[in-house]
């Protein structure tokens, strides 16, 4: 039998982890092979409801399940994590800005970088989910100086999976027949979701739709995807954000195959967007890393987009730059 790896998950009381939680225990995310011990962080009000999560994992009598710990907070939860999922965050509220929510989230992700850095495995894999994600992910790797900054990732899975998922059901094909879809940029309305290097059972995607369609309605479809998704049930994306992270994580730790995906990954420079920001960019996976896909055609039409959803990463980074310095500023004057 393996050694257990261990899980971490935030937000494990969620509407996400609800979805999750069961997967991981039941093999989907490392193999049918991989036993796990689950270590679901909550915050205080939550770990009642979080109770309830436990007891439905028992009863499930998951065969890979090697042990479940609960954690009020990072720091325990986050103790010797071989992968970890960041899925608790702050939620927009009514009439909050969007500096406090940015400044919300930069704490919890500031603590949460540090108790990483400082408790899990020193290969600890972080997937980070709870939005703004791309951003959350930046201040937890400036926060862990001991671990590779590119340990930290963000999720546009999601998008990459509604792309290929849209696609395919405009078509009359299955998202398995779709190779090649990129998501770039942002998890936010900015990001650009391109079809230029796409194939649908080995025809080129946008010789089968056409270019008022795909400029006009695929783009901002799914790139306002969870915003549909809300309006129409009600409740946001959980059991696709769920199989999208899982998505992410399995591929990182077990390959792609030489498949392209879309993960946010520390940018190095690739395709003209400076490092400094968490950028979605085509990837492939292969014993247990990734690598960002170089030599894909931009043309001027996608280099426009990129360089849009890229401003708004940076304009994201620079106004939590400012909070915290204005933060450390109010601290040190007491
Ligand atoms: P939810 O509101 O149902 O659950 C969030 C949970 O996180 C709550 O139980 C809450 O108590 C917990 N939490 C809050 N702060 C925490 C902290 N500091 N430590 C540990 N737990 C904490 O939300 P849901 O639907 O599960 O979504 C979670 C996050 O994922 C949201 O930020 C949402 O916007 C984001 N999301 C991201 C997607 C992506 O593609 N990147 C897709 C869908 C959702």
């Amino acid at each position: 039998m393996k050694q257990p790896v261990r899980v971490a998950v935030t937000g494990a009381a969620g509407a996400i982890s609800y979805t999750i939680l069961f997967k991981i225990a039941a093999g989907e995310l490392l193999g049918s092979d991989q036993p796990v011990i689950l270590q679901l962080v909550e915050i205080p009000p939550a770990m009642g409801a979080l109770e309830g999560v436990v007891m439905e994992l028992i009863d499930c009598a998951y065969p890979l399940v090697a042990g479940i710990q609960t954690a009020d907070n990072p720091e325990d939860g986050f103790k010797d994590a071989d992968i970890a999922f960041l899925i608790g965050a702050k939620p927009r509220g009514p009439g909050m800005e969007r500096a406090d929510l940015l400044m919300g989230n930069a704490q919890i992700f500031s603590r949460q970088g540090k108790a990483l850095n400082d408790n899990a495995a020193k290969g600890v894999k972080v997937l980070v989910v709870g939005n703004p994600a791309n951003t959350n992910a930046l201040i937890a790797a400036r926060n862990a100086p001991d671990l590779d900054p590119r340990q930290f990732t963000a999720m546009t899975r999601l998008d990459h999976n509604r792309a290929v998922g849209i696609l395919a059901d405009k078509v009359g094909a299955q998202a398995s027949d779709v190779e090649g879809a990129i998501v770039w940029g942002n998890h936010s309305p900015t990001q650009y979701p391109d079809l230029h290097g796409c194939t649908v059972a080995g025809k080129p995607a946008l010789d089968l739709i056409d270019r008022d369609y795909y400029e006009g309605t695929y783009i901002p479809q799914v790139a306002k995807r969870g915003a549909a998704i809300i309006d129409a049930r009600g409740a946001s994306s959980a059991a696709s954000a769920a199989q999208a992270a899982i998505n992410h994580i399995h591929d990182w730790v077990l390959g792609t195959h030489g498949k392209t995906v879309s993960m946010s990954v520390p940018s190095d420079g690739a395709y003209g967007i400076a490092p400094g920001v968490i950028y979605s960019f085509p990837v492939v996976c292969e014993g247990g890393d990734y690598k960002i896909v170089h030599g894909v055609e931009i043309s001027e039409f996608s280099r426009g987009l990129m360089t849009h959803t890229d401003d708004e990463l940076r304009s994201e980074k620079a106004a939590v730059e400012t909070l915290l310095l204005a933060e450390t500023e109010a601290a040190v004057a007491g």
